[in-house]
């Protein structure tokens, strides 16, 4: 296999400006995103001054991934409140924006409902937004602290799968700093192997049609000096089949209370073919991304996309006019294929329903009717 280690240190750099944040400026409060449409090649702020806004963001992936829309959904609630625009019509706009990822309806519902006791209890609209900021402020922080817990579970859980180290990791999509507040799910556990010393190679899906891997994933690896390659999504059966794939890393986007978990389209292909090949498939998520009031897979709603978005490639039509396009955003892998799936509150292998269950039990996400 041709080394790419050259390739990283060109791109190495400091730290990206953060994915989103809170800001106050003079003309008022605004939620800043870094763009995820521009990168790798431009690093640019969009300022979101109002939630229809940020729900165009949310639809054109400017910002992205599961637990960051929750984090972006809170603050959009936040926003509403703290501009004075109707909360309720703000966070059902905001909860319909993209359907798969549950995070994103967890974290509007989840500082809605600050809101509103807030205002039963007898709060002015002032106070009210400040405790709706305050909620949206302490999902941001616990979705850090999530992600350094993942990063430490899933890093043993590796080591205890792969005794002899030196691992080749298969990603796809993005699961890094990008979509989170911290250092991600499945990334933060490559990246923390990276740090030990034991993190031969991370092979980065491309993630066609938007390219999530190429442009995002191999943009995080390249500034923290990961050693990466990059490779088609039809290249990775070539992969296994040549024995360069010690185990997959995935997010999700949501995992159904029977352990089926919903990640970007391309996921469940990786699933079967490291089945066969007998190589560990693990699933990097919070404990938000567990849904246990979607019984199984097959309830859950898998967002379909444009089909302009497979009809060309950066932007130069690649199909003759007309062509009908199937664009589904994600797809569903059975929990049989799951090898483990890794929280911030515990990992569960085998995956079931009632592991599941009982690891939502214990953890400490705040429960929201
Ligand atoms: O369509 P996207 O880019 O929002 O899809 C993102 C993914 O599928 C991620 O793998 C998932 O949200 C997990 S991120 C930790």
């Amino acid at each position: 296999m041709a080394d790419q280690d050259a390739q990283t240190s060109l791109d190495a750099g400091p730290p990206m400006i953060p994915s989103l944040r809170w800001d106050e400026p003079p003309e008022g409060p605004v939620l800043v995103l870094l763009d995820q449409t521009r990168l790798p090649g431009e690093e640019v702020e969009l300022v979101c001054t109002d939630v229809p806004a940020l729900v165009q963001a949310i639809q054109t992936l400017a910002v992205r991934g599961a637990p960051l829309l929750g984090v972006g959904g809170g603050y959009g609630v936040a926003l509403a409140a703290v501009r004075g625009y109707d909360v309720d019509e703000a966070a059902a706009l905001l909860e319909g924006a993209r359907p798969t990822a549950v995070n994103l309806g967890y974290g509007v519902r989840r500082v809605a409902q600050v809101y509103r006791a807030a205002v039963r209890n007898g709060a002015d609209a002032e106070a009210g937004a400040a405790a709706a900021l305050a909620a949206a402020r302490d999902l941001h922080r616990e979705d850090a602290g999530a992600s350094a817990e993942m990063a430490l579970r899933g890093l043993e859980l590796l080591d205890e799968l792969l005794p002899g180290g030196g691992h080749r990791i298969l990603t796809h999509c993005n699961t890094g700093a990008l979509v989170s507040a911290g250092e991600g799910t499945a990334f933060a556990v490559a990246l923390a192997a990276h740090r030990a010393g034991r993190l031969r190679r991370l092979w980065v899906d491309e993630t066609r049609p938007l390219l999530q891997g190429a442009r995002l994933t191999a943009y995080e690896a390249a500034r923290n000096g990961m050693a990466y390659t990059l490779l088609t999504d039809n290249a990775a059966g070539s992969l296994f089949a040549a024995g360069e794939v010690d185990a997959v890393l995935i997010g999700a986007d949501r995992i159904a209370a029977d352990g089926s978990v919903a990640n970007k389209v391309g996921s469940y292909p990786l699933a079967v073919l490291a089945k066969y090949h007998h190589v560990p498939f693990v699933v990097v998520a919070p404990t938000t991304t567990i849904d246990l009031s979607t019984p199984d897979g097959a309830s859950i709603e898998v967002e379909q996309r444009a089909g302009g978005e497979v009809m060309e490639f950066g932007g130069v039509p690649v199909a003759p006019l007309g062509t009908q396009a199937y664009n589904p955003a994600f797809d569903v892998t059975p929990p049989e294929l799951v090898t483990a799936v890794v929280t911030e509150a515990g990992a569960v292998s085998p995956v079931t329903a009632d592991a599941l269950t009982a690891l939502c039990a214990r953890s400490r996400q705040v429960t929201i009717s």
